[in-house]
Parts: structure tokens; sequence; C-alpha cells
């Protein structure tokens, strides 16, 4: 056995690894718009494959009545949240603060026929947030990086005892970004220290996407 408890030396090519179960991910659903269609548009990029499949999973599994996002950009990750709890009449909520990408993100959300399950709220989620009375059992961060941290604890305040929070690019500290991004390594490596050490919540990471955290709001706090 390995000293980290494992039985076999795993050795292999991540990125090859992740390709290969790339294919494995059923699509997404047919958004009416693309990032690409987009234009003149700066669209950050969304969780991606591998992350959709995880949000897919952990949503039909553990059936959240109320579902938060942040940081909506043109609907994709919504779109994956909303397919999932239309299932069982879960409802969403998610936030963005520019409003062609709000336009976008109901454009598709039309086209994947969600538009009573995602409700998408315009403005800036540091001051949706600040007056926002409901709770929420599951939470996706995917919004400005600079604002995690800052928002970490509004969110958990939110959180129903057990739900999750789901951070998304947690594993920007390790990546090599473009020169625009840089300060956001910083900023998530910041995050994932408050993730660590936070007494609310227990968490795990996942080498997915551009990485994955899920936090679950301890029982007792
Ligand atoms: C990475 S993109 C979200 C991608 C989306 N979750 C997906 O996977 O399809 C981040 C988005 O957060 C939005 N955003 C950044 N700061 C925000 C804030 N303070 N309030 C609301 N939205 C914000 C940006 O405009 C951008 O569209």
């Amino acid at each position: 056995m390995t000293a980290d408890g494992r039985f076999f030396q795993t050795a292999y090519d991540a990125r090859a690894a992740l390709d290969y179960l790339a294919s494995l991910h059923a699509p997404p659903a047919a958004l009416a718009f693309s990032a690409e269609e987009l234009t003149g548009e700066r669209v950050q990029p969304t969780v991606g494959p591998h992350v959709a499949a995880l949000l897919d999973v952990l949503v039909r599994a553990l059936r959240p009545r109320r579902i938060l996002e942040i940081g909506t950009s043109f609907g994709y990750s919504a779109c994956i949240l909303g397919r999932a709890a239309a299932t069982y009449g879960g409802q969403v909520w998610t936030i963005e603060c520019r409003e062609p990408l709000v336009q976008a993100a109901r454009d598709n959300l039309a086209a994947c026929g969600l538009e009573k399950t995602v409700n998408v709220v315009t403005g800036d989620a540091r001051q949706i947030l600040a007056g926002l009375d409901n709770s929420f059992e599951m939470v996706l961060q995917d919004g400005g990086k600079e604002d995690y941290l800052p928002l970490l604890d509004a969110l958990v305040d939110r959180l129903e005892p057990c739900g999750l929070l789901v951070s998304d690019d947690v594993l920007f500290p390790v990546m090599t970004l473009p020169a625009s991004a840089a300060h956001w390594a910083q900023a998530m490596s910041d995050y994932n220290r408050a993730l660590a050490v936070h007494p609310r919540l227990r968490s795990v990471w996942l080498p997915i996407g551009d990485g994955v955290a899920i936090s679950v709001k301890l029982d007792s706090q």
C-alpha cells in the first residue's frame, strides 16, 4: 500500500484522462446561444462537461428544492441545474450582473423549456445576497473570483444544514492563466485556505474541469 493509503500507484496523464472521461458524458442541454455566438461579449468559460456532469448527478441524487447560482454567464450551468431540478419540481435562482448575458441566458433557458424552473436575477451578487433572506439547499459559486472569499460566510449563512456549496475554478492557483486573469490565482488560493479551515464546512476538492470544491454545511452549525 502507498503512503496515502492506495493499493496501486496511479500513473496516468491527467489531461488524457479528462479527455477520455469527457467522451463518456452525455451532451449538455441544447442551447439557443453558445459562447462563440455571443459576438462582442467577453464570455468567461463555463463549468465545462465534467463539472456539468457532477452537478447533474448531485442535483438528481440530493434533490435540493432551492438552488442558488452565482455567475450565470449565458446559462450553460443554469440549464444543467434546471434540467435536473425540473425532474422533481426544484427551483433555481441564478445571478448575473451583465445585462447582455442575462438576456442570452433567458433565451437559452427558454430554448430548453426551463423558464419556469430557473429564475435569472439581474444585478451584482454582492448586493443581491445582502438583501436575500431565503435559504438554499445547494449553492453553486461561479461568479467573480475576487468575490468568492468575501461572499463565503454570507453563502454559508444562506445554506440549510447539510446543504452543499459547490465552488468552481478552485485549481486556478496551479493553472497557467492568461495575464488578465493571473490575479485570480491568489484570490482562489485564499478561498481554498478559508474552505479548508472553515468551522461550519467540510470540503473536498476534485481535479475535474478547472477544479471544483464540494463543501457540506455541518448539521450542528
Ligand atoms: C465563469 S462565468 C459563469 C459561467 C456559468 N456558471 C456557466 O458555467 O455557464 C462568471 C460570470 O459571473 C459574472 N459575475 C462576476 N461578478 C459578478 C457579480 N458580482 N455579480 C453577478 N455576476 C457576476 C460574470 O459576468 C460572468 O458572466
